[in-house]
């Protein structure tokens, strides 16, 4: 039963269990609406606990018969769990629950996904599957039985073994519960193996659908590639002889780390040419990598409770981009990261959910698996990082492993193992895990001519979060570099630990005065506030060494013309023009760079930008002046683009590697501009010519770009109609390229095409999630984007609390714009609220919204 009565969960609060669990056997007699679950645990006194209250949790589970030491016995049964009178000392639970995974379609515990058997148990699913102490601190060594009538079975850990209907498996790894997995179906697999640093042979298999055995090969090649990576940079080795991962069709998230069986959405590890574009495959490389790492950050060292859950995922995420950056280009990565912090994690710390990156308290957990605690919690551990150097960081995180390995941590203990690394104090370090907001940090400079002394004085400011009304000053990384007056760098890349309030560092025996690169490698989660005239931002942009901040300095051009162009209808900066002219020229820089810095700030960014400097922004004039750029830069541009479009095509054949990529890439973001002056000519020649998705879908785009490209949709649609990941994209590029006031209607629409459905998370956020991202669409003056999205969440939150209260996000941003708009998001957030049986997550998400 779904349960609405809001209770709040502290940090301060945690207590240990009083028991601790020495074994686990589980059977699972698998049917789709009446699977048996019999469990056998072992449990003892847990020495360190006082409270021996023995409580297991349990939800929509049916209670056949319980155990004790063989004696049966009648629990207490809520809708919340267990409690029952136990022995003093170490006994034996037995109990034999029913659950009904084909009508489970929150896709959380044991559920059905296209005729299989899956599960996801993070954080609080286990609870559904049988009675259990379901918090990551406690930690055993599972033993599972899989009867049924089904080809493939799989569970956590090493083969036992199997026969006709059944087959056995063991976890030597002591693990909590949220790392708990089983899958069966008729699957088939992709092979192959790894021979560890040590030695050891693992076998490696990706465990698919029958139709989709041609899209694993890059999967697993990312994998080997993890594998040898994490051996090579942490010395961390693979720990059983067995690593299996299961693509699913219907999953809230991306991918699971669950002990020897990850299971991924499918959209996050298949992939063919013809099938997924550059993005798709970085970003499966990317999550491989990531699920792959959680094996020692997240498994082998644990969470005491999830508030500490950035101590696994920020550090897993920061471990996910040290990888991309090197198979890939570090400073693409770096620019792609940042481009998402700020536009995630930034509304979000500064909006309504702003939160710590260790929160302090929460209402469902599942809500706090946000940009904060994954993004800004990676920025910290870079911090941290930068201020310790490389060497001592790896000393650092050898000696966590060393010491924690086999335990359940706290964002203490890995602070710990830097402070005696280093024999730094972090207490004020801290901060990051504890503080809300954004720090914003404004600049002053001094040039002093005669005794070649140049000082730059910063000052903090973190503004007022929910609950956090004051705020301490943070110690902030500020990298920086200085350039001569001709461009040459005369100050190589130093770090400024900034501690204060306000702090000044002098640069001595300067020849002239310089202009500074500040901030390199956005070396800190932080808004740096500092006007720099075009002219400024021109020199940067031609002449800095470090390549996040020439990005930075034309990302810096392109706002300061759009906010212009928004707020006084100015003509787009010449400076921007030409500085972006000179970028695209130099076939010196990487194209995939060439192309992010052809990229403008997205709308949203835009009306941030506005509301913090206290203005309302108005949706349809950040579009129009957004449409009203990119024709100017296509005309600017015009002789150039055909060009570089030429220049970018790749001969060879079709590899996803960075380089093709990027050359795609710059061809793609030329071809958006070419769109916009030739009527969709070179679109359609590339539709047609297309042998790849990444053609294929940027042709489409040009041409909805250009107003045209009816028949190539249609032609898309009857082509891909059989594979539900490329269909997924066909609906959302539709509501991305709709004009503002036609988005609700064409997301309508879509939702009305027989292939839509609420029971499938990707096509939902293909659809809604994509309205979400139109920005003068969702935010249109109307209120049918706010109407359409309200109306669709209800609907979904009756099957699915987790996804409908992640998406619930959207609306965060509602009290940047004006009264009209407000209201109509009021009334779209109070029309949710009230829905009778909301469920626990979208309540907590949509009151937080409400707050004031
Ligand atoms: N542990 C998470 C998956 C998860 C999140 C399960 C929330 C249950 C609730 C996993 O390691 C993860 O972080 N996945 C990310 C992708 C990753 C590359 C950041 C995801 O699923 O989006
Ligand atoms: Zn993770």
């Amino acid at each position: 039963m779904k349960d609405a009565s809001p209770q709040t969960i502290y940090l301060k609060d945690y207590t240990p269990f009083g028991f601790t669990v020495e074994s686990v056997d589980l059977t699972f007699r698998l049917a789709p609406h009446a699977t048996r679950v019999l469990s056998k645990i072992r449990f003892a006194p847990n020495p360190v606990a006082s409270d021996r209250t023995f409580f297991l949790h349990g939800e929509e589970l049916t209670l056949i018969s319980a155990r004790i030491d063989g004696t049966e016995v009648t629990p207490e049964v809520t809708d919340k769990g267990l409690t029952c009178a136990v022995p003093e000392g170490a006994f034996t639970w037995e109990a034999e629950v029913e659950i009904d995974p084909a009508n489970n379609t929150a896709l959380e515990g044991l559920y059905m996904s296209s005729g299989m058997y899956c599960t996801q148990c993070e954080a609080e699913g286990f609870r559904k599957i049988t009675f259990y102490p379901d918090r990551p601190d406690v930690m055993s060594v599972f033993t599972v039985r899989i009867e049924g009538d089904v080809p493939v079975m799989l569970s956590n850990g090493n083969k036992q073994g199997q026969g006709e209907g059944w087959a056995e498996w063991h976890d030597p790894w002591p693990k909590p519960a949220y790392l708990f997995a089983l899958v069966a179906g008729d699957l088939v697999n992709h092979p192959d193996r790894f021979i560890t640093k040590s030695g050891r042979e693992v076998e490696l298999n990706i465990w698919v659908r029958k139709g989709d055995l041609h899209k694993c090969a890059f999967g697993m090649e990312a994998l080997k590639k993890s594998m040898t990576w994490d051996e090579e940079v942490y010395g961390r080795e693979y720990d059983l002889d067995i690593f299996n991962i299961v693509a699913v069709d219907d999953f809230n998230m991306g991918a699971m780390e669950n002990k020897g069986l990850n299971i991924f959405n499918s959209s996050a590890v298949l992939a063919s040419p013809e099938t997924a574009t550059d993005m798709n495959f970085e970003r499966i490389e990317a999550i491989i990598a990531h699920e792959y790492f959680h094996n020692w950050t997240g498994n082998r060292i644990t969470c005491r409770d999830w508030f500490q859950l950035c101590l696994k995922e920020g550090l897993t995420v920061f471990r996910d981009a040290q990888f991309t950056s090197d198979v890939r280009s570090a400073p693409v990565k770096r620019i792609g990261d940042v481009m998402d912090l700020r536009a995630r994690q930034f509304p979000e710390d500064n909006g309504p959910l702003s939160h710590p990156v260790r929160p302090e308290s929460f209402q469902e957990i599942n809500n706090f698996y946000t940009a904060t605690v994954y993004e800004k919690g990676a920025e910290v551990i870079g911090m941290l990082k930068r201020l310790v150097g490389d060497e001592a960081y790896y000393k650092a995180v050898d000696l966590y492993f060393e010491r924690h390995d086999g335990d359940a941590a706290t964002i203490e203990d890995w602070l710990k193992v830097f402070e005696e690394t280093t024999g730094r104090d972090l207490s004020q370090f801290k901060r990051w895990y504890s503080q809300s907001g954004t720090p914003r940090l404004t600049v002053e400079e001094a040039w002093d001519e005669g005794g070649g002394t140049y000082t730059l004085t910063f000052r903090q400011e973190t503004r007022p979060t929910p609950g956090q009304a004051e705020k301490l000053p943070q110690v902030i990384p500020i990298a920086v570099g200085l350039l001569g007056p001709n461009g040459d760098e005369v100050r190589p890349t130093e770090v400024l630990e900034m501690t204060e309030a306000e702090q000044s560092f002098r640069f001595e025996g300067l020849a002239a005065r310089p202009a500074p690169s500040i901030l390199r490698d956005f070396s800190a989660p932080v808004i740096l506030d500092r006007s720099l005239t075009s002219a400024e931002n021109a020199f940067l942009l031609a002449h800095d060494t470090d390549p996040f901040n020439r990005w930075e300095a034309g990302r810096n051009l392109a706002r300061a013309t759009l906010l212009d162009m928004v707020e006084g209808d100015a003509q787009p900066d010449a400076d921007y023009l030409d500085g972006i002219t000179a970028v695209l020229r130099d076939r010196a820089l990487d194209p995939a760079l060439r192309a992010q810095m052809l990229a403008l700030p997205s709308q949203s960014e835009i009306a941030q930008q506005l509301h913090d400097r206290g203005q309302t922004p108005d949706p349809e004039a950040i579009y129009a002046a957004h449409e009203a750029l990119k024709l100017r830069m296509a005309e600017h541009l015009q002789d150039l683009l055909p060009v570089l479009y030429a220049e970018n095509q790749v001969d060879a054949p079709y590899s996803p590697d960075a380089e093709q990529a990027g050359n795609r890439e710059l061809a793609m973001a030329v071809l958006g501009l070419l769109s916009r002056i030739d009527g969709g000519a070179q679109a359609a020649r590339q539709y047609d010519s297309a042998d790849n998705m990444t053609l294929q879908l940027s042709a489409l785009s040009g041409l909805l770009i250009a107003g045209k490209g009816e028949a190539q949709l249609q032609a898309f649609h009857d082509q891909w109609q059989d594979d539900r990941l490329v269909m997924d994209k066909w609906f959302g590029l539709q509501v991305a390229h709709a004009a503002p006031a036609q988005a609700a209607e064409v997301a309508q629409r879509l939702t009305e095409h027989p292939a839509f459905t609420l029971t499938n998370p990707n096509r939902f956020r293909a659809v809604m999630g994509a309205l979400g991202m139109n920005h003068a669409g969702f935010h249109h003056a109307s209120g049918k984007g706010y109407a359409l999205m309200a109306d669709k969440l209800i609907a979904l939150d009756a099957k699915n609390p987790q996804t409908t209260a992640r998406m619930c996000a959207l609306f965060q941003t509602w009290r940047r714009y004006d009264a009209a708009h407000q209201a109509h998001a009021k009334a779209a957030l109070e029309r949710i609220a009230a829905t009778p049986d909301l469920s626990r997550d979208t309540t907590e998400m949509v009151t937080r919204m409400l707050a004031v």
